[in-house]
């Protein structure tokens, strides 16, 4: 384990450990506060990750940071997000089993050092990663569960809402729940606190 997250960030952009590392033009390893108590983790970067080198900045990126802000959060200042793959799968597919495994190291490292109290999971493929495998995400989203004294919780991921708006309430109301433990627990998420 790599025990803080820039030395964890300078060794990961060097990977390659799977094939994704043929084709990625950046490694794109996640942002936010390194100490934040709320963690978002996506699929793995799209097109537009893949140039700019940081998560969610697409148009589900968009969606995203605004559902954060109706909350009060965030993505510089009081949440992390990083994804399942740090590296762009080609035309977007699905990230294979082999390269999750490959890579999902990282993203334990991650979670290690920035300790959060809420993982997120956005999407399918990252809520059956780490909730669930068999985890149905139109049935369970917005469900808070328990391990090890973190709080997981699964929502729609971004790019399906903009495929199907119909779901965006499911996903409005998804982070409602999630600032109600926010306040419940008491974190503190004040966006002006050190990293
Ligand atoms: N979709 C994801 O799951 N992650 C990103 O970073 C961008 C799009």
């Amino acid at each position: 384990m790599i025990q803080t997250v820039e030395a964890l960030r300078e060794s990961c952009m060097q990977c390659r450990k799977c094939g994704l590392a043929e084709t990625r033009h950046n490694v794109v390893f996640g942002v936010g506060n390194p100490e934040a108590k709320i963690m978002f983790i996506g699929e793995g970067p799209g097109e537009n990750e893949d140039l700019q080198g940081e998560p969610f900045v697409g148009r589900g990126g968009q969606l995203l940071d605004k559902m954060l802000a109706a909350v009060d959060l965030d993505r510089k200042t009081n949440v992390y997000i990083a994804n399942i793959v740090k590296c762009r799968p080609p035309k977007n597919r699905d990230p294979l089993p082999e390269e999750q495994e490959a890579c999902i190291g990282w993203l334990r490292n991650q979670v290690a050092l920035i300790r959060p109290k809420i993982i997120v999971c956005l999407g399918r493929i990252a809520g059956q990663r780490i909730i669930k495998p068999d985890l149905k995400i139109t049935r369970e989203h917005g469900r808070f569960t328990e391990r090890n004294g973190t709080l997981l919780m699964a929502t729609l991921h971004p790019a399906a809402l903009l495929r199907n708006p119909a779901q965006k309430p499911d996903a409005f109301q998804d982070f409602l729940t999630l600032r109600e433990k926010i306040d419940e627990l008491q974190l503190d998420v004040a966006k002006d606190y050190n990293a």
